[in-house]
């Protein structure tokens, strides 16, 4: 949720920010601004995409070696010009860019508009620029230092002063912020691709640190002004990955990277990689409950997983979604482990889950991408899926790890609970190493699922059917069509349409039905049958293609698998389906409307 980004050094520090801005504009895009030090601070704002600023800078150019960039996911204030960072400070002496939200920021802005400042904005951030002007007396870092004690929410800040032409600050609390550290110069990001092409040597700033920027030396201070020793992190993602490589979108690139990431996940985790060394340590019998929670697909990735670990270890397990874990006094103990889902690590809800579930006694084992993340740094375990950057706000191959990491955990749990048999155990591990290369024989079927989907742009709905665990694989379907193709869509168990659902079926509405759990398929072809006379078209994605009834004519058959890890193959169809349904609507696929890829706010 909004990105930052500033760069210190030898080359041309506007190009470098507008790149960096580039790979970070999948955490928000409803504006874009920079401020660069030249002859004082000059800054360039503009509502709308990347593009647009891109176009304002190209018109009258700019040169500098040091400045600070945003790109923005409106909170406080409709996305405009005025409220596009970076903010500045009335006396035009400071000027900020801000990652998260400042809770208390009407009292703050009230004092300051007493003491005779005038704000220019709606939002909450330039609340920051402005008491730092008021509490600067010669000496930033001490303003800084000054602001940080008295805002309260979360921030991640690059900060700039008129009077320090060769230095700018950066402050880290509750929103992710790194360092990256070049021979050329050095930077700070959100996010790691941003500095990807310039170094892979990266501080991964904690909470309450500050780091001050030169152009040949960061130091990191705490916000007591004391000196911290910080270790400098090799980041192992390539640049390759955070670009596009010919692809017309990442999600397409993302979705086709799926057997090789799958490959690598499941290496880490089955073949004596960091993850089984993990899973190793910890001794499941001491917990009689297992609690997931998550957001968005990693909460899908959760349901999922529930079907397969209480079908495996027989222990009961809940699922969760983070924002309503967080509040519910949930009953846990420390019997209980938490699994904590998050592509990014960053999650706020996720991680405010995370910190109840700890203070509540129980361990916390995370499911996470992003290495130096906030998750990663405080769950107790931490697991991480081999997906590389996922830059597409919609997952797909980070979803699809997840998956793959939870499936190896519920067999080595059950294996653990003493469920499985040695040889049990070795069968469904095969299984899940067999995953990848069933996923690259879905992945050729790529131009028939185009053909089909470029006859779906006109629906208004489209649901999504399915029974047990092909039930959980629909909610995540549904919420991929919806995300970014914009056509209204629900996920429903087959057998729980006639309790309403059912009243929305019409003469062609499309139905998706997924039918891989051999058990309930004739069930599940009832719920076909019924939703078929009410006018439905019908596509069915499914390994038992042969048993189709006549009316159904539109099939992605899936290779065998058995019924506990079939999610993801049903789930690659359904990506496809999704994107090309998009694709055909000439939708902005990687960058949908109003989302954003990390949700660094409740
Ligand atoms: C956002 C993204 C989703 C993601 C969810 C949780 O809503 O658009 O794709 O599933 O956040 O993100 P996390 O990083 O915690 O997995």
């Amino acid at each position: 949720m909004c990105g930052i980004i500033g760069y210190v050094g030898k080359m041309d520090a506007v190009a470098i920010i507008l790149e960096g801005l580039k790979k970070l504009e999948y955490r928000g895009y409803d504006s874009a601004g920079l401020a660069v030090y030249n002859n004082g601070i000059q800054v360039v704002k503009q509502e709308g995409r990347l593009d647009a600023l891109q176009a304002r800078i190209d018109a009258s150019p700019l040169t500098a070696n040091m400045g600070i960039g945003h790109t923005r996911w409106a909170t406080h204030g409709e996305p405009s010009d005025v409220n596009s960072h970076p903010h500045m400070g009335s006396q035009n002496k400071i000027a900020i860019v801000h990652n998260g939200i400042i809770e208390n920021y009407k009292q703050l802005k009230e004092y300051l508009e007493q003491k005779g400042i005038v704000f220019a904005s709606q939002t909450d951030s330039e609340v920051i620029a402005q008491l730092a002007e008021y509490y600067y007396e010669g000496d930033i870092l001490d303003a800084v230092i000054h602001v940080v004690g008295r805002l309260e929410g979360s921030f991640a800040l690059g900060i700039m002063c008129a009077d320090n032409p060769d230095m700018f600050i950066a402050v880290k609390k509750d929103n992710p912020l790194i360092v990256g550290v070049s021979d050329h110069g050095q930077f700070i990001a959100s996010d790691v691709p941003a500095v990807l092409k310039h170094t892979s040597n990266v501080y991964y700033l904690n909470d309450r640190e500050i780091a001050v920027l030169r152009a040949d030396e960061v130091e990191f201070l705490n916000f007591d002004k004391e000196p911290l020793a910080k270790t400098v992190e090799t980041v192992t993602w390539s640049l390759d990955s955070a670009e596009k490589g010919g692809y017309p979108h990442f999600m397409l690139k993302e979705i086709m990277e799926q057997p090789k990431i799958l490959k690598d996940t499941i290496n880490t985790i089955i073949s004596s990689g960091d993850n089984q060394e993990i899973i190793d340590g910890i001794d499941i019998n001491k917990y009689n409950k297992i609690v997931m929670t998550a957001c968005g697909s990693a909460y899908n990735a959760g349901v999922v997983a529930k079907y397969v670990f209480e079908q495996l270890c027989r222990v009961p397990v809940e699922v969760d979604l983070a924002s309503e874990f967080r509040y519910k006094d949930a009953i846990i103990d420390e019997k209980t482990l938490v699994i904590i889902i998050s592509q990014s690590g960053e999650t706020a809800d996720t991680i405010a889950a995370m910190r109840e579930a700890k203070a509540k006694g129980a361990v916390t084992l995370a499911v996470v991408n992003v290495v130096g993340s906030t998750i990663a740094k405080e769950a107790d375990y931490c697991l991480f899926t081999a997906a590389g950057p996922e830059i597409a706000v919609a997952t797909t191959k980070a979803f699809s790890a997840q998956l793959v990491i939870l499936y190896v955990l519920a067999v080595r749990f059950a294996a653990g609970y003493g469920k499985l048999s040695p040889t049990q155990e070795a069968g469904f591990l095969s299984e899940i190493a067999q995953l990848p290369e069933k996923v690259t024989e879905i992945l050729e079927q790529l131009d028939g699922i185009q053909k089909y989907a470029s006859t779906c742009v006109g629906y208004k709905s489209i649901f999504f059917i399915g029974r047990n665990i092909d039930y959980a694989i629909a909610l995540e379907g549904s919420l991929k069509l919806k995300e970014i193709s914009y056509i209204h869509s629900e996920a429903y168990a087959g057998g729980e349409l006639k309790h309403g659902t059912i009243s929305l079926i019409e003469d062609n509405t499309l139905v998706v039905a997924i039918a891989n759990c051999e058990r309930l398929f004739s069930k599940l072809m009832s719920n076909v049958e019924q939703v078929i006379s009410r006018g439905a078209k019908v596509l069915l994605v499914s390994n038992h293609p042969d048993a189709l009834p006549d009316e159904v004519t539109s099939c992605i058959t899936l290779p065998l698998s058995g019924d506990l890890f079939s999610p993801s193959l049903s789930v690659i169809a359904l990506q496809l389906f999704s994107y090309y349904v998009a694709a055909n609507k000439g939708l902005d696929i990687d960058k949908p409307r109003n989302l954003a890829k990390s949700v660094t706010v409740e």
